[in-house]
């Protein structure tokens, strides 16, 4: 052990010594906007992995709180503490991933940052990995000992036991408690199963389970979910929709095109909704074509919203590329409405029916607005 030189410090920092070489235990934390919680985590993994060799990993979305400052802060004066700062990214699951792959430890565990997980656990759970029973540990609120009581409200705890249900059709495995982010494995297993995962939404211990090649050996560590302190929760409907494509995408073994049917069903509703207002125009006595040129357009901007929320959640614009992005989006789909227009009039003439004719020209359609908001709108 060294100790940091005095130059690189700031006045009132004391450094802890430097090591060489990589700790033994990486614990992964993803956090967007868990500023005032960063440092009571540290201090209580401090406390927890006490006669351990760790580190701690904070994988932040370019929080507008400055998590990432605050992480920053800590790592001056402690190599424990490590930060990835990922920017126009959003996503709980892809910042595991990548936090878990920046470790060269023999074991990683996830944890979140809102100190809602009990790190008393993690020690147990690393105890079950190094004995070899287990490929996996994972905390569990839904085994003797465990406890839920943290879940905020009584629609969480039925969302909650829906999720549960539903994981559990599908799981090769016996979970009590598949919705957990909290768990722990050995890296080199991980590594392996890294490039088959998904990457979507919240639940990124079913992915892993359900990726792997082979069922895993699957411990359960009895844990308590505690309520959350400080900031707020970031799981809406949105994020329960995108667990549902994740258990389709897994059901299907990844040939399902999940965004592309996201992104068809979004623009059904935009017809749907685009009929239904240019009815009540007309019923309100407006002529049809400016019945349906409002209803159109209201379409279109529902469709934009839905689309940047939902269906490029992960790639979602915001500030002043929001509005770059919703002009290019309204071009494009007119664009896709012509070529609509125009194909169902070619099949239609090349003699099929106008319900065949039609159905091949929103085909068209809508695949061309999908080819071009993946590439110019909302792109990687
Ligand atoms: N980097 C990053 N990017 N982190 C995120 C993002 C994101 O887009 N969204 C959420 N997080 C972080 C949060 O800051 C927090 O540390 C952790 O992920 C969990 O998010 P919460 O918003 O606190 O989720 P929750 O409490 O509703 O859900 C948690 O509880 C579930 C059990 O009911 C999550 O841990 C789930 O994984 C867990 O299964
Ligand atoms: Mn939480």
């Amino acid at each position: 052990f060294v100790t940091q030189k005095p130059a690189l410090l700031e006045k009132n920092e004391t450094a802890l010594p430097v090591r060489a070489g990589c700790p033994e235990i990486t614990v992964v934390v993803p956090c967007y906007c868990e500023a005032a919680n960063v440092r009571p985590l540290v201090d209580a993994l401090t406390l927890a992995l006490a006669g351990r060799d760790w580190e701690v990993v904070f994988v932040d979305d370019n929080s507008p709180d400055g998590t990432i400052e605050v992480v920053r802060k800590l790592a001056r004066t402690n190599w424990r503490v490590r930060g990835i700062s990922r920017i126009g990214r959003r996503g709980l699951s892809t910042a595991v991933i990548e936090g878990a792959l920046s470790s060269s430890a023999r074991y990683v565990a996830v944890m979140d940052g809102d100190l809602q997980h009990d790190e008393t656990r993690l020690g147990t759970m690393i105890d079950a990995l190094t004995s070899g029973c287990c490929d996996i540990a994972v905390g569990s609120r839904h085994v003797e000992g465990g406890d839920n009581s943290g879940l905020a409200n009584v629609w969480r705890h039925a969302l909650s036991d829906g999720g549960i249900r539903l994981a559990q059709m599908i799981l090769p495995v016996k979970l009590g408690d598949p919705m957990s982010g909290f768990f722990a494995f050995r890296r080199d297993w991980f590594v392996n199963i890294a490039p088959r995962l998904s990457g979507a939404g919240f639940k990124i211990l079913m992915d892993i389970i359900l990726s792997a090649p082979e069922p895993p050996r699957v411990e359960e560590i009895a844990c308590t979910f505690k309520p959350r302190l400080a900031g707020e929760s970031k799981l809406d409907i949105m994020v329960m929709i995108q667990f549902l494509g994740l258990m389709l995408d897994k059901m299907f073994h990844g040939w399902l095109p999940i965004r592309f049917l996201v992104f068809a069903s979004v623009g059904a509703i935009g017809v749907l909704v685009n009929i239904a207002i240019m009815n009540v125009l007309r019923l309100a006595g407006m002529e049809f074509a400016i019945a349906q040129s409002v209803g159109t357009l209201a379409a279109m901007l529902i469709n934009f919203w839905l689309d940047n929320t939902l269906t490029y959640r992960d790639r979602r614009l915001k500030g002043t590329r929001l509005y770059g992005g919703l002009f290019v989006f309204l071009v494009v789909c007119s664009v896709g409405a012509w070529a609509n227009i125009g194909i169902a009039q070619i099949f239609q003439q090349g003699g099929q029916t106008f319900d065949k004719a039609s159905a091949a020209g929103a085909v068209i359609g809508v695949v061309w607005n999908y080819a071009v908001s993946s590439t110019l709108i909302w792109r990687r």
